[in-house]
């Protein structure tokens, strides 16, 4: 009894010493930026993530201009969100822009299948989502169809949007009330080619993607970026085709992956309700973004040793069952403690290969999957996710700091994962800034920094945590969850000294 009590005592030591002092170190800055583009957004015409979470009725009693919704705009500015994209995801290769220009009620309806089979108005077209884009101050990235549209169709949309000049289309685009081109540079070509987008093989898809592109004219002072549409998670050889029969043909190759808590898509685990084992597999699969990014991204040094292609992951986020007694074609899901882990944990992944990524979009950004923003009528939350971005916009466009650490490990029954993700950059001013996630829900993490030939002199913090994984924000409790004051990091003597609570979220400023 004795000697199980001691070797028990022995284990839990090693346990909590394996938890703490971590040595961290962060290293000067080399000319790496992290594109502020990796903090970009998505908005499908799905479920409820236009109408009604961007676009509102005509004479809503919501606070809108031209029917956008205000209070959402405002929100997404705050967060200096750099890019969204649009129409789709699986509808924008169902999508022909020319039936979402001129005078609205004119304007013919389509079924959106993919998507709940519910009528599409049209109402929200090429205009509208160039002024929604105006409204944030953000990028446009037009995803184009080549699943069941022409090759005319995208060049006309192209000539359509930015050709200042006399030409059918531009005359067109005056008649509509916009004289100047809007200058749309982020170019997809397809969508999940090899699903939605068309059921392509890749051999396929890259013939297709030239003869697209080549149409899909650069306009005086509009060079397009040219996105292909790449894998499905590990389709290492749809990745090996594209670079081998398009190489830097495109400025940009696409990944999309979804963290599926069950990792089986036909029942997917809820958004709310979940244990910790159910949890530790979340994160299991949400951590698999960094082999993902790996192993794409060696296959593309092989064709593009000075990484002129970007890889663009344009679908990322957890992907639950819907919230009982909604549309399941809408995909409308709650969001916990556990999602902003994992958005947290996603973005310092995407932060440490920004060598390589230089553009990434959430899915979805208001009322879809790991959505920022939820709406009901004139109500408007934000989510946990949210305050993630909200936390991590420092990163945006800053020089990134190589980290070294070894994690300690979180550990369920027979599986480990790493506890502890870190990254870290230096803005334009010099301020140091430092994102920390710790997985662990019951263990917190100390670690001691040593910051080499990095100044500086105050250390400061705001943490994103809260009692329980499950936590959300609600319409009735709409700020249960967000950021406040951390005060667990100190200076001693040119060391950092943190205190990383356990499930939390912690962004350091060091100025
Ligand atoms: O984001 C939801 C859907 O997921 C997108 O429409 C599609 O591209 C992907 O399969």
């Amino acid at each position: 009894m004795k000697k199980i009590l001691l070797f028990i005592i022995i284990c839990l030591t090693f346990r909590a010493t394996a938890q703490t002092d971590v040595k961290l170190t962060v290293q000067t800055a080399n000319e790496r930026v992290i594109s502020k583009h990796i903090y970009g957004h998505f908005s499908e015409h799905l479920g409820r993530c236009i109408y009604d979470g961007f676009w509102v009725e005509e004479n809503s009693t919501i606070p809108n201009k031209g029917r956008i919704r205000l209070d959402v705009v405002e929100a997404l500015k705050k967060i200096n969100i750099p890019n969204l994209r649009w129409p789709g995801g699986c509808f924008a290769d169902e999508y022909h822009w020319r039936d979402g220009i001129g005078p609205r009620n004119e304007r013919p309806k389509m079924v959106n299948t993919n998507w709940g089979g519910v009528t599409e108005d049209n109402s929200f077209g090429t205009h509208e989502f160039l002024e929604l884009c105006d409204m944030l101050k953000c990028e446009p990235y037009v995803a184009g169809n080549v699943g069941s549209g022409t090759v005319e169709e995208m060049a006309k949309w192209v000539e359509y949007l930015n050709f200042d000049g006399v030409s059918p289309m531009a005359t067109i685009r005056a008649q509509n009330g916009r004289k100047q081109p809007w200058k749309v540079t982020y170019w997809g070509v397809g969508n999940e080619s090899w699903g939605c987008g068309g059921n392509m093989t890749p051999d396929y898809y890259t013939d297709l993607y030239k003869r697209y592109a080549t149409y899909a004219r650069d306009y005086p002072g509009s060079p397009l970026k040219r996105i292909a549409s790449g894998a499905n998670g590990d389709d290492y050889n749809w990745t090996e085709t594209c670079m081998k029969k398009i190489g830097t043909g495109m400025w940009g190759l696409t990944l999309h992956y979804y963290t599926i808590p069950t990792g089986n898509w036909s029942a997917k685990g809820s958004a709310t309700n979940f244990n910790e084992e159910q949890y530790f597999n979340t994160m299991k699969n949400c951590l698999r973004m960094e082999e993902l990014i790996t192993k794409h991204s060696a296959i593309m040094d092989k064709y593009d040793p000075k990484k002129k292609v970007a890889l663009v992951v344009d679908e990322w986020g957890v992907w639950t069952d819907v919230e009982p007694g909604t549309n399941p074609g809408f995909l409308y899901q709650q969001n916990s403690l556990r999602d902003a882990l994992i958005a947290g944990t996603t973005l310092n992944i995407f932060n440490n290969h920004s060598d390589r990524v230089k553009m990434a979009n959430l899915a979805q950004t208001v009322n879809v999957l790991q959505a920022l923003i939820l709406t009901e009528k004139n109500k408007m939350i934000l989510t946990p996710t949210y305050h993630v971005f909200d936390l991590y916009k420092v990163h945006q466009d800053a020089k990134y700091l190589p980290i070294k650490f070894s994690s300690p490990e979180y550990i369920v029954g027979n599986n480990k994962i790493s506890a502890l993700n870190i990254s870290a950059s230096q803005d334009s001013t010099g301020t140091i800034h430092i994102s920390l996630v710790n997985l662990d829900p019951k263990n917190k993490i100390s670690l001691t920094t040593d910051l080499d030939g990095l100044k500086w002199n105050t250390v400061s913090g705001q943490i994103l945590t809260s009692a329980e994984l499950t936590d959300v924000n609600t319409f009735s409790n709409p700020d249960k969850i967000h950021n406040t004051a951390f005060s667990g990091a100190k200076k001693s003597g040119n060391q950092l000294k943190i205190n990383l609570p356990a499930q939390s979220i912690v962004v350091l400023t060091l100025k």
